[in-house]
């Protein structure tokens, strides 16, 4: 037996104007400072005020949201009582809305009874529904069921990855018209995360063929997309296949789980302060090499991207599956290159000493990281150094 969860997608020009079919008369608004600024809260709510719904707002979501701001949402949440919540603005402000919806559905449970084997959170949707409306192209919380929130624990910021099939919006709204103000540098990064979600998500321990067929659509649509973008951040068409994308992507890694570029990448902008999308496109070649180097032979990682690699026509059909999997390493770098992206972390001004520094944390935080059981390599404690450390110098994995 196997799952495959999703929201009710609406997506294309106008997909906000369906939340006018969906029942429910007090919408509590989570959003943030900057979707404020750019007007698009103001869109949202004319279009509620013309369709007569009443709303409260909780627009104080900051970026790696921070278990005591999603408590005081729950407190405003629980205070207006309402019938739809809906989460306008990029992963901080969903991820933030999971939370306060299960804990406005159950408001005895804290952010740790948010995990999967808490069955009470298939129930959630009794109180009110979630409306997931993503305003940035990249990180697919709008269609995943898990909440990325941050604690403080032993002198760092830790973030706790709370997830259960119960935590999917019911639906997500794909309207093109948000992202087409995403500053470049956040375009770039927000869409390497989408490469890192599918690319994981193919070779991730929960891969299945719905996901994995999500994800290579992702990809295809990535790498054909984001140069156009890159170049003209107003192209409405390569704006709205990105968006699209970032959602497929979601769905694949919220179905197959991510692995160590995720868990290598958060640990990296935990210790750092450096953005998501940046550090896991960043880590994704060096653990891309790091599956394909797998010496045991029952790794899937090489026939898996092999196939990638032929299907999406970088490889002839007749290549051997090991030269074919390694194009796919060559692809990411060819376009992290026409990207301006960062190619290792001394490019992000990290210094070597400040890397050493903190290499023990770094590690012993990736070993609490959930998606790291979900790669199908299992680095050790050296190996998970040794990829840091080829990583900073932007040297290919060797071992
Ligand atoms: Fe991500």
């Amino acid at each position: 037996m196997w799952f495959f969860n999703s929201p009710n997608i609406v997506y294309g020009e106008d997909a906000l104007d369906f939340i006018e079919n969906i029942t429910g008369s007090k919408c509590f608004i989570i959003s943030d400072e900057n979707v404020q600024k750019l007007s698009y809260l103001k869109v949202l709510t004319d279009k509620l005020e013309k369709w007569g719904r009443n709303f409260d707002l909780f627009t104080e979501v900051e970026p790696d949201p921070k278990e005591e701001m999603v408590l005081k949402a729950k407190q405003s949440c629980l205070k207006y009582k309402p019938d739809l919540i809906i989460a306008l603005g990029g992963g901080s402000v969903i991820d933030t809305a999971k939370g306060v919806w299960a804990m406005y559905e159950y408001p005895e449970f804290g952010i740790d009874d948010l995990h999967i084997f808490n069955s009470s959170l298939y129930e959630l949707g009794k109180k009110a529904k979630l409306i997931a409306i993503p305003t940035t192209s990249g990180t697919g919380a709008d269609a995943t069921y898990a909440a990325v929130i941050s604690r403080y624990n032993d002198g760092v910021w830790q973030k706790l990855i709370q997830a259960h099939r119960g935590l999917v919006p019911t639906y997500s709204i794909l309207d093109p018209l948000f992202p087409m103000g995403m500053p470049l540098s956040l375009t770039i990064d927000t869409g390497m995360d989408v490469l890192a979600h599918a690319m994981e998500a193919m070779v991730a321990n929960g891969r299945n063929e719905f996901s994995n067929a999500l994800a290579i659509k992702a990809i295809e649509l990535v790498f054909k997309y984001l140069p156009i973008v890159y170049k003209d951040g107003k192209n409405k068409e390569a704006r709205d296949y990105l968006h699209q994308a970032a959602t497929m992507a979601g769905l694949a890694f919220g179905n197959a789980n991510v692995h160590i570029g995720h868990t290598t990448g958060h640990c990296l902008g935990a210790v750092f302060q450096t953005p998501h999308g940046r550090c896991v496109g960043l880590m994704l070649k060096y653990v891309t090499q790091y599956c394909l180097n797998n010496p045991n032979k029952y790794d899937p990682s090489i026939e898996i991207y092999a196939k990638l690699a032929k299907q999406l026509g970088w490889a002839k059909w007749e290549e051997d599956d090991k030269t074919a999997s390694y194009l796919v390493i060559k692809k990411v770098k060819e376009l992290n290159k026409e990207l301006g992206f960062p190619e290792k972390i001394q490019d992000l001004g990290i210094s070597k000493e400040d890397l050493d520094q903190n290499l023990d944390t770094l590690v012993n935080l990736c070993f609490q990281d959930a998606s790291g059981s979900m790669c199908p390599r299992l680095p050790s404690k050296e190996d998970f150094k040794n990829i840091y450390r080829y990583a900073f110098e932007g040297k290919d994995i060797d071992f």
